[in-house]
């Protein structure tokens, strides 16, 4: 099929590789000139395993290209996928402006029968607006051409991104069009692998499923991190207490680790977009409220368990002459995105309140140094940024930190301290290395002689 994709972001990009992957001729459209001339060039703006070699490869054999030219894109294609960015406005709610734009260059420049396919996250209704832009488009030409409005909200994974969108557990299509849910089902066969995955709903119930996907899963990490910070002043550990509930098969093991609150360009854009919806719907989304605002704290958390291990409340900035060695920054492990990462809340109060900051991350210290310059320090080593540091927190869990050489942190650290906010580690290898050790969620081990 020919397909064009507008919006050479995440879900654009990855979307445009995986639809040429499985034979499909793909154009990738985007307004960033240089994005554009880059990706011609083989220069992948993101960090995204698999995505390079799949995009190399299906460029080479002539499959996908990459054009900012709109007329053309528009013209060589049936489907045009929209997978531009949503960013939250000013009250929450999904800035629309570059999906209309999109939904109007497709208007002034279709010349058959299009399928338009919003691919961002769009609140419930937003078929309706693209449909209505379109149409004026059209009728400002004169022409009337047909065009189908579909709603094919993407669930991938940043850092699994590949894999999610070649083996997904199910693909969502809001469509009214029983032709049009067939061409949709076609273009998807290649991924369903061993059984049907694919849900065809109407347009509203596909827009909302993918709110109500993130919103859900965002729910359960404030769940769990409530839980956690319970468990850790009644003294037990949530380790033990996800499994004792993640093996009823109604709750399962995924997405109850605690952490340092979840960040991302969808979980906290999403929950905000969903409250505000039900705002405008004349709904109190109490329980997302509440979501939202307990993820807030959580991104307090570290900062304050530094504060009340090293600081001292006497001084105007109590953790003035503390060094501090941070461990990740991007807001998961794989991927370089700092966007709503909680090592942005957890660095600016330490910074706030004097400590000496320095970080290492595997791939995003490009992206923090635009958030941070030079007010921290950066290393592409590990343990360089330890020596003489007062504590290390673990803020992202990459796998290079999951077996670290102990003996030289130990070593290079001015106490052995750490602060896990993922829990890496188990007591007793801490123990056994004579670590002080506050993980979240369970008791720590003390300092020495405390
Ligand atoms: C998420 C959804 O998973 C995906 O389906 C949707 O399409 C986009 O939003 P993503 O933002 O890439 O994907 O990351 P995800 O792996 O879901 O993690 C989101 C945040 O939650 C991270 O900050 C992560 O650290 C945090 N998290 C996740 C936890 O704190 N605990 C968990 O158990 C799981």
């Amino acid at each position: 099929m020919k397909i064009c994709v507008f919006g050479a972001g995440y879900v654009g990009l990855v979307a445009a590789a995986c639809f040429a992957e499985s034979g499909n001729t793909v154009v990738a459209v985007d307004v960033d000139q240089a994005k554009i001339e880059g990706l011609k060039q083989g220069i992948i703006p993101i960090y995204e395993p698999g995505l390079k070699e799949l995009v190399l490869r299906n460029q080479a054999e002539g499959r996908l290209s990459f054009t900012t030219d709109v007329p053309l894109a528009v013209k060589s294609s049936l489907i045009n996928f929209i997978a531009v960015g949503t960013p939250p406005g000013e009250d929450g709610s999904a800035d629309l402006q570059y999906v209309l734009a999109v939904a109007r260059e497709i208007g002034r420049n279709m010349e058959s029968f299009k399928i338009v396919v919003d691919k961002s996250t769009v609140p419930v209704g937003t078929a309706d607006k693209v449909r209505a832009a379109l149409q004026e488009e059209l009728d400002k030409r004169g022409t009337s051409l047909e065009f189908d409005v579909v709603s094919n909200p993407e669930f991938l994974k940043e850092g699994a991104a590949i894999e999610d969108f070649m083996k997904p557990d199910r693909v969502v299509i809001g469509t009214d069009n029983v032709r049009t849910a067939e061409l949709m089902k076609e273009l998807y066969e290649p991924f369903m692998r061993k059984h049907n995955r694919l849900i065809v709903m109407d347009i509203r119930s596909a827009e909302m499923t993918k709110y109500a996907a993130n919103a859900m899963l965002a729910t359960r990490i404030s769940f769990m991190n409530q839980v956690a910070l319970l468990c850790e002043r009644m003294g037990a550990d949530v380790a033990a207490v996800r499994e004792g509930i993640g093996s009823d098969s109604r709750i399962g093991y995924d997405f109850l680790f605690p952490g340092p609150g979840y960040g991302g360009s969808c979980f906290p854009k999403d929950v905000k977009a969903l409250i505000r919806t039900a705002e405008e719907n004349d709904y109190d989304f109490l329980l997302l409220k509440a979501v939202e605002e307990v993820n807030e704290r959580q991104k307090q958390v570290l900062s304050h368990k530094v504060q009340q291990t090293l600081g001292d409340t006497s001084k105007d900035r109590p953790l003035a002459g503390c060094t501090v060695a941070c461990w990740g920054l991007s807001f998961k492990p794989r991927t370089d995105d700092m966007r709503e990462a909680p090592a942005i809340t957890i660095i600016e109060n330490l910074l706030a309140q004097g400590a000496t900051v320095r970080a290492h991350d595997p791939e995003a210290l490009a992206e923090a140094k635009k958030q941070f310059g030079d007010r921290i320090t950066y290393s592409t080593n590990q343990y360089d940024i330890l020596a003489d540091a007062d504590v290390l927190v673990i803020i992202t869990d990459w796998n290079e930190y999951r077996n670290p050489d102990f003996d030289r942190i130990k070593a290079e650290l001015k106490e052995p301290f750490i602060i896990d906010g993922r829990n890496l580690y188990k007591l007793s290898r801490m123990r056994d290395y004579g670590f002080r050790y506050l993980p979240l969620g369970r008791n720590g081990i003390a300092a020495e002689g405390k």
